[in-house]
């Protein structure tokens, strides 16, 4: 086989046979594919796609490039969320916990930040001592001591996934639909969980635009979920304005802390509870009205709460940062961006506020810089809500005072005030599942 022939088939728009995929993603992964034969193939997917079943393969070429998870001798119904990416979103330190305390077992592996979007294990390095880098076997014992392990994805997890991503990033070919749903799902499958929720988010701030792009995509996971004998559901979720109040990876463990102590905002309580759910649904606790309230009595009872602060402490960090926010601290330097009129913020845009968080330092600006994990922006007025001229609409901060010019501009582009307030937009658009779509 040659892999000029593949790239000529597919930029012809055909279909390409089992054997040709698989034969790929292995040569790929061995290093005998190179980069530049590889990124034409990516372009040549981005612009004629790639049929269900095409997808199916290579999810399953990609699940099968390293090692597959076994924790078939963990206890309980294992379960896993992802996302697809936003601002703000600290979904999975809220919904995890709920999950574990509700009796499913967690055994989760999250990214780092990427772009603008934030990532769930800068978000826990960035509490003193945890870590994130845990072995196979440190995670599994984790898990199998407290019911729940959030950690950074394995060396050998979906490694063909690492290698095209890292190339997808660099040639303009993430936003594709079947490039993101073979590389969500393969780590999925090669994560071993029996039940699977999927937030896709929609909007500026993530990496699908629309809503019927994100509905595809959605229908897209989901079959190859089901294919693979997963209970999986999928819920489009509004990521047009950042979810919560809080960006920057201390300050969204604060506003996650809060949320499981039930005095979070109500969008992202709204989003954590749609998602806890939905995967308590999937585990057969029940109707999701039901799993609904099993989801709230977890947060009431301050179980959820404890589930985070054993899982830091199993991870190496202390539990009273969990129960005292407070104590992570607060950057040094701030400055305030203030309302030019008055009237009502008519468009917050979720991607300039990402990268203006991202200039105060709170995400990467190459693959291996460093992080500040006090770095962020506190919104004070989100779209919709009436502002007075001089009023305050958002807190910047960060550890380089350097830094908050550039990112107070970018700030003011994101936000737009206008006269009249704006049409809602609904904070969860459909669900899409087996059955279809609601
Ligand atoms: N997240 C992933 O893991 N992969 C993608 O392609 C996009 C978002």
């Amino acid at each position: 086989m040659r892999m000029v022939d593949i790239i000529m088939k597919k930029r012809g728009g055909e279909a390409l046979l089992e054997e040709e995929i698989r034969w790929m993603i292995g040569e790929y992964t061995r290093g005998e594919i190179p980069d530049y034969q590889m990124s034409a193939f990516l372009m040549a997917v981005y612009f004629q796609g790639m049929t269900d079943e095409e997808t199916a393969i290579l999810t399953d070429a990609m699940a099968g490039s390293g090692e597959r998870l076994d924790l078939s001798q963990l206890p309980g119904v294992k379960v896993d969320k992802h996302s697809t990416g936003g601002v703000g979103d600290k979904t999975t330190m809220v919904v995890a916990p709920i999950a574990a305390a509700c009796g499913c077992t967690v055994a989760k592996m999250s990214g780092r930040g990427l772009g603008h979007t934030g990532g769930t294990v800068d978000k826990l390095e960035s509490i003193p001592g945890t870590r994130a880098d845990l072995s196979k076997e440190e995670f599994l014992e984790v898990v199998a001591r407290t019911g729940i392990a959030v950690t950074g994805q394995s060396g050998n997890l979906a490694p063909a996934d690492k290698k095209l991503y890292a190339l997808r990033d660099v040639t303009a070919t993430v936003d594709s639909v079947p490039l993101i749903a073979a590389s969500i799902m393969s780590k999925k499958l090669a994560a071993g969980s029996d039940c699977i929720v999927l937030d896709v988010k929609t909007g500026s701030g993530a990496f699908m635009k629309t809503v019927e792009d994100s509905v595809s995509l959605a229908e897209k996971m989901v079959a190859i979920g089901v294919h693979s004998g997963k209970k999986i559901a999928a819920l489009i979720t509004d990521m047009d304005v950042p979810l919560g109040y809080q960006i920057g990876n201390t300050l969204e463990v604060e506003e996650a802390v809060r949320t499981l102590s039930g005095e979070g905002p109500r969008d992202l309580t709204d989003v954590c509870l749609a998602l806890a759910s939905q995967l308590l649904h999937l585990a057969g606790h029940g109707e999701i009205d039901f799993c609904r309230q099993e989801a709230q009595e977890a947060i009431r009872s301050g179980a959820a709460l404890k589930k985070l602060a054993d899982m830091i402490e199993a991870q190496g960090g202390d539990p009273d940062y969990i129960y005292h926010p407070e104590k992570l601290g607060r950057a040094p330097f701030t400055a305030e961006l203030a309302a030019e009129k008055s009237g009502y913020i008519e468009r917050m845009d979720a991607l300039d506020i990402g990268v203006a968080a991202s200039l105060l330092g709170a995400g990467r600006e190459t693959k291996d810089s460093a992080i500040d994990p006090l770095a962020g922006i506190i919104l004070s007025k989100k779209t919709g809500d009436a502002v007075k001229k001089g009023e305050t609409i958002a807190t910047l901060l960060t550890s380089d005072e350097s830094r908050l010019e550039a990112a107070k501009k970018k700030l003011a582009e994101a936000v737009i005030i206008g006269a009249a307030a704006p049409r809602k937009h609904p904070l969860i658009y459909a669900r899409v599942t087996e059955q279809g779509i609601e």
